[in-house]
């Protein structure tokens, strides 16, 4: 069988990590999680109180930054100039800010040069909201996975309530639906679905059912 790329792209909390997981577990590729990589230069402003739109300073940052995913057990970690950083990533407050970081282009051209080198063997999956349009523009398989923002909101609901984070169901509809916006509207590589890319939208789809169809379709180009 052919190695291949897989690309998975769509709006926040919309399962794309979960399937991309599953997907790359059972094909044993590599899993790459472009978000993890935007969130962790973005704690890294916030933490050096680095002004967010000032796209030439974070751009030099990130030159000398590194930024490592690792897969382990648990599932993948997240290393910042060699600390982990898994779950700082995560917090409320780098969700608040990425959108605005990951606008810039300069500093979208570094992170797109590292996700090639990661991805240039083939045997991998790799997630984010350019992948497909300009990361792995010739992936044998592009998928784009959406889910109605109020089940999006109810799946990270539930996912936060499981790692025992309260959150308030109301804000996060707010939150991804601003998150979603920024990302789209944005002028540098906004997300929106290539045009070869697979359409899915998973609102009513078990993560059963989505992943079944998403190794069908990669046994398909294989
Ligand atoms: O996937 P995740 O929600 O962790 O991504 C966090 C943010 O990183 C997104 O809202 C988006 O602003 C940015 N991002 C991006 N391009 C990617 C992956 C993530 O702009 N390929």
């Amino acid at each position: 069988t052919k190695q291949i790329q897989i690309a998975i792209d769509g709006p926040a909390a919309a399962g794309k990590s979960t399937i991309a997981k599953k997907a790359a577990e059972l094909l044993g590729y590599t899993y790459v999680d472009t978000g993890a990589m935007y969130r962790a230069i973005t704690y890294k402003a916030i933490q050096s109180n680095i002004d967010l739109q000032d796209g030439e300073k974070l751009t030099n940052i990130l030159n000398k930054t590194s930024i490592e995913l690792k897969p382990s057990p648990k599932g993948q970690l997240v290393f910042l100039d060699n600390q982990e950083v898994t779950d700082e990533i995560r917090s409320k407050e780098v969700t608040a800010s990425v959108s605005e970081v990951a606008a810039h282009a300069d500093l979208r051209k570094e992170m797109v040069l590292r996700q090639l080198e990661m991805g240039k063997n083939g045997s991998i999956v790799m997630d984010g909201r350019d992948i497909g349009t300009h990361v792995l523009t010739n992936a044998e398989l592009k998928i784009f996975m959406s889910a109605s923002v109020e089940e999006r909101a109810r799946r990270r609901f539930l996912e936060n309530q499981k790692r025992g984070i309260s959150t308030n169901l109301e804000e996060l509809i707010e939150e991804i639906a601003l998150r979603d916006k920024m990302d789209s509207e944005r002028e540098a590589s906004p997300l929106i679905k290539a045009e070869d890319a697979i359409f899915i939208d998973t609102t009513s789809l078990t993560i059963e059912e989505v992943s079944e169809k998403i190794m069908q379709l990669a046994k398909e180009r294989m």
